[in-house]
């Protein structure tokens, strides 16, 4: 028994997310967590929203919303989603809930103390209409490159030149379009990352068993990129956490909050308090998770994220975990995702191209969607949703070969022996033979969930359905049924306790047909296998069960061309 700390990635709030980033770090990380859990492991698995920053602004002025009422709807729509996805977090929480402002002042201050942080005068552009500053993407005007009239402070989406606000021609307010802007200097706060190096490199020297992606783009950043300069971690936005020193105002920083990418990792931490508030715990419930002095130096902390993810978290936010000199936990083993495309393009949120969570939910049961996305996660490479490929692999590994075994058996044992499992006989060679290749099957599939290898995971388990069909196949109880009932019997006893063990072994990636399995077989709270032999004879002769609805039904040609043309683009 250990204790596992896992995080997902924060889904930022400024709209429904993507199959792509679902599998990104939400899906994952529920499938490892619900792994463990059954292994019997203590688990805490923590996921929020990334609520603050100038899209969140941009989203909320797009819905015509305050952007706190926006957040707070936004919240709401994703954690219904994940619920739909059954996404088993034992929190969903919200950076920018006040346990986040209270964490995230509390770093600022303990880096301050540590000689870490940097007051740096910088000029910018204040908007005199507006009464504020305006955040380079919030000014608009001429490109000096092409002439485009529409440019970004940040960008020409034209021609795509870098700018800076003071190159744009004739520069304006993106809120208001007013030309009254001038440049004002005004203070910031830079985190001296680079005073971190040495010790930031022998940290991650250390971690020998971190993928290969992980430490690549880690030390990519740390040696010959820009990622350890120093960096603004304050912004003149009104939404965010307000810029204090620990508990203090800051002198100078009034009306400045704390930069999105500075807040949103502490809330791993702050989402965990949160979690110990909403389940009426006190402090220490959540310091045990995450402080080596309360008992963390126990836990395992895994973190799962997409690609780009990563620099953040294997520099700056150990910088910020490190350099307060508190004993804070540093995560053991981050798991990073490369792309999944759709149909060979990207998924785009702004174009609406690819498939939302939403209207996945619409479209078919979670199962389909989590089983389709695992087995293909992009672990090694970039992966590629495309429609026949969903269609096949629901149709042959989910309805094929897991639900045709378990209708076929239940099924036949109803109509030769009733709803129960049927006496006589004894186990035999051939049944002997399916116990030795499970067990070889089930510790590769264990071997692989350990090491969170998720798509080989799911074909060692697609192998282990394989096997009970190949069995069914060969040992023909409808055809030994009219010469020796009583060996038929002992096949269908056989049978009908390996769909107990398929829904127990598949619980982490399709967890609602696993429910369905397990209640209709009757099998109460159905323990991993410890022993598949023993596993094997869990339903006695005479334990009554009841014949499932159809577990999953298959994606005909016609419904996939038409779920295609919808989905094709917007
Ligand atoms: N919201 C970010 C993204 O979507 C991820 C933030 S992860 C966190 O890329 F740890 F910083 F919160
Ligand atoms: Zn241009």
């Amino acid at each position: 028994m250990a204790r596992h700390l896992i995080t997902s990635a924060l889904p930022y709030i400024n709209g429904i997310k993507h199959l792509g980033n679902l599998i990104g770090s939400q899906l994952p990380s529920d499938v490892y967590a619900r792994y463990l859990r059954a292994r019997g492991h203590e688990v805490l698995l923590i996921c929020a929203t990334d609520e603050h920053g100038t899209p969140a602004e941009l989203a909320a002025a797009k819905a015509g919303q305050p952007v706190d009422e926006f957040c707070t709807a936004m919240w709401q729509t994703q954690k219904d989603i994940a619920d739909g996805f059954r996404l088993s977090f034992d929190h969903f929480g919200r950076s920018s809930s006040e346990r986040n402002h209270a964490l995230t002042q509390h770093f600022a201050g303990k880096l301050a103390d540590a000689g870490l942080i940097e007051e740096v005068m910088e000029k910018q552009v204040y908007s005199n209409a507006d009464g504020r500053y305006l955040p380079d993407r919030y000014i608009e005007g001429t490109c000096p490159n092409c002439g485009y009239d529409k440019a970004r402070g940040d960008q020409c989406e034209n021609c795509t030149k870098q700018l800076d606000p003071v190159d744009l021609i004739e520069p304006r307010s993106a809120i208001s379009g007013s030309t009254d802007l001038e440049v004002r200097e005004t203070k910031h706060l830079y985190l001296r990352q680079s005073k971190m190096r040495a010790q930031l490199s022998d940290w991650i020297d250390a971690q020998s068993d971190w993928p290969i992606l992980t430490t690549s783009i880690a030390r990519k950043w740390l040696n010959d990129g820009d990622g350890l300069q120093d960096r603004g971690i304050t912004r003149d936005l009104d939404w965010g956490v307000p810029v204090k020193r620990g508990a203090d105002d800051w002198p100078g920083m009034d009306g400045k909050v704390f930069y999105v990418w500075f807040d949103a990792p502490i809330e791993y931490i702050a989402a965990t308090a949160e979690w110990a508030d909403a389940t009426g715990q006190d402090d220490t419930a959540w310091q045990r998770w995450w402080r080596e002095d309360m008992g963390a130096d126990d836990v395992h902390y895994t973190q799962f994220m997409a690609k780009d993810n990563i620099p953040f978290h294997t520099l700056s936010f150990p910088v910020t975990l490190m350099g307060s000199n508190e004993p804070w936990k540093l995560v053991n083993y981050i798991k990073g995702f490369n792309w999944l495309n759709y149909e060979g393009g990207k998924f785009s949120t702004s174009q609406g191209r690819g498939i939302f969570m939403n209207e996945a939910l619409e479209i078919l049961p979670s199962d389909y969607w989590r089983w389709w996305l695992v087995s293909n996660a992009p672990e090694g490479d970039d992966a590629n949703f495309t429609w026949e490929g969903f269609q096949g692999g629901v149709n042959k590994d989910l309805a094929d070969v897991l639900g045709n075994f378990v209708s076929r058996v239940t099924k036949f044992c109803r109509s030769k022996f009733g709803e129960v499992v049927p006496q006589g006989g004894a186990y035999g060679p051939a049944e002997e033979a399916v116990v030795a290749e499970i067990t070889k099957r089930l510790e590769t599939y264990q071997a692989h969930m350990d090491a969170i290898e998720l798509r080989k995971a799911t074909a060692e388990l697609r192998a282990i359905w394989v096997a009970g069909n190949e069995y069914l196949q060969a040992a023909e109880p409808w055809a030994v049924f009219k010469t020796d009932p009583e060996r038929s019997a002992a096949i269908v006893r056989f049978a009908l306790n390996l769909i107990a063990l398929y829904g127990v072994l598949a619980r982490p990636f399709v967890p609602d047909a696993s429910d369905t399995i397990l209640t209709a077989m009757n099998a109460g709270e159905a323990k991993w296998p410890e022993d598949v032999a023993e596993a094997l004879h869990s339903l006695p002769a005479g334990h009554a069960f009841t014949v499932p609805d159809v577990l999953f039904a298959k994606i005909s040609d016609e419904d996939r061309e038409a779920l295609a043309a919808r989905f094709a683009g917007k």
